[in-house]
């Protein structure tokens, strides 16, 4: 009779009962996939849930007392809280208790990972424990373990991709419905989409999270959280959305990860006939380019029960096969260049007095930085439907700019008397047209 693997799970929220359903309605089909049978030995959460059905585990409110149990061989970590910080000293004690206790973990918690994995994922490393994280980025969508497995062979040049659902939804809703940033945040927080503090996602964060670790175990340099340069999606309106649809381009938030590069996340413009533009609602997709291989695409939904729920099992099989993920070796960081360094075309979107000859001072300022103009698109009031106003867009697509250049050129436009308010800038994704 082969030795069951035996799971604690920590956090019985959405994730955690989503675990639970997934051990527990199909043990036979799990049973199948590896050697040892995964068992749902014990369950600790903040609040009980009597409601739930454990099949058997004993339920307990100390999520500590996991680390000590003998009755526990890899501890599942779904712990969240409103009180983030809370949650993430709850969560770090629990995953450094196990590797000091010689059990194996698996966490959904993005920013645990990308916060503290350096000293976590070596204490691990040190300890010989199995550890899983699949489900901190992209949940369902397995792209841990097409870095770390089928994707070994590669040296990987780059990759991007929509890492956060919600983003994703509220751009989606913008572009199919011309709601607002606002309008499209209350719907998605009414789905359930987007957290009562939707901050994380709709500022970055969240996405930096999942960038960070990418770029791990892509590059194999230290996670570097403060590293990633970080933009969310509050300064997008429905009228980018469709300036940007008339230029032949969607909008979307994207995490992008070169080599030798500083990772960025912030919004983009993508050509509209790209595979990763046409990646709509909560899903997410992540593209990678690895040097032998080329590009391939992973799509799939990025939250959830039971998508997450999927990414976790799927690493405690790893363990019950003996085959758990392969963390990177221990590196230096290589010289990154900046984002200040990167150089590609941008949208602007330039907020002009509806008077004659802004443009011609807007036009002079780019061609004064060497930078020429693809497209504009300017329309008076009476064009936009509207009876007059006090000023009208100046909407003009660049060829390629450095970033530098492209900030002189950002404050050297807004210093000038025509133009009445901040200037809109997205940058315009460009991966060699691969994407
Ligand atoms: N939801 C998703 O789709 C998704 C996708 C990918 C990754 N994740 C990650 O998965 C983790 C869990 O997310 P979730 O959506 O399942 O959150 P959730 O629904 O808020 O559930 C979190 C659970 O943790 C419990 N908890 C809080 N503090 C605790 C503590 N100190 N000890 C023990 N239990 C504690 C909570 O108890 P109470 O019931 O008392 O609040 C709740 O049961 C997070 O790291 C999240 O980032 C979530």
């Amino acid at each position: 009779m082969p030795t069951p693997l035996r799971v604690g799970l920590a956090g019985l929220g959405t994730v955690g009962q989503g675990v639970v359903r997934l051990l527990l309605e199909d043990a036979a089909g799990l049973r199948a996939r590896a050697p040892r049978p995964l068992v749902l030995s014990r369950v600790a959460s903040r609040t009980p849930r009597p409601h739930v059905a454990l099949g058997g585990a004993p339920f307990s409110t100390d999520a500590r007392a996991l680390i000590d149990a003998d009755d526990v061989d890899v501890i599942v970590e779904t712990i969240a809280s409103t009180d983030a910080d809370a949650a993430l000293a709850a969560s770090k004690e629990l995953l450094a208790g196990a590797i000091d206790a010689g059990k194996g973990f698996v966490t959904a918690n993005k920013a645990l990972i990308a916060r503290e994995g350096n000293a976590l994922l070596a204490a691990a490393r040190n300890a010989g424990t199995h550890v899983g994280f699949e489900a901190a980025v992209a949940g369902g969508v397995p792209i841990i373990n097409a870095l770390t497995q089928g994707l070994a062979a590669n040296r990987i040049e780059w990759l991007a991709g929509i890492v956060n659902g919600t983003s994703n939804h509220i751009l989606t809703a913008m572009a199919q419905d011309g709601q607002s940033f606002d309008a499209a945040l209350a719907e998605a927080q009414r789905l359930g989409y987007a957290e009562a503090d939707p901050t994380f996602d709709v500022e970055g964060i969240d996405a930096a999270h999942k960038l960070a670790i990418l770029a791990h175990l892509a590059f194999g340099a230290p996670l570097d959280l403060a590293g990633v340069y970080v933009e969310g999606i509050r300064a997008i309106d429905a009228e980018d959305i469709a300036y940007a649809r008339e230029l032949g381009f969607r909008v979307k938030h994207l995490g992008v990860a070169r080599r030798g590069a500083q990772p960025r996340v912030h919004p983009c413009l993508l050509p509209e006939d790209s595979l990763i533009a046409k990646v709509d609602g909560v899903s997410n997709a992540v593209q990678v380019h690895g040097h032998a291989v080329g590009s391939t695409l992973y799509v799939g939904p990025g939250a959830g029960a039971a998508p997450t729920a999927s990414a976790i099992v799927a690493n405690l099989l790893e363990i019950a096969r003996a085959a758990p993920m392969a963390l990177p070796a221990p590196a230096q960081a290589g010289a990154t260049a900046p984002i200040g360094a990167l150089t590609c075309q941008h949208y602007l979107k330039i907020p002009a007095a509806d008077e004659p000859g802004v443009f011609a001072q807007v036009a002079e300022i780019l061609s004064r930085h060497g930078v020429s103009i693809e497209s504009v698109i300017q329309r008076g009031a009476a064009a936009r439907g509207e009876a007059a106003s006090q000023w009208v867009p100046i909407v003009i697509l660049t060829n390629a700019a450095a970033e530098a250049e492209m900030r002189a050129i950002v404050a050297a436009i807004e210093g000038l008397d025509g133009v009445t308010g901040r200037i809109g800038r997205i940058r315009v994704a460009d991966f060699g047209g691969t994407v």
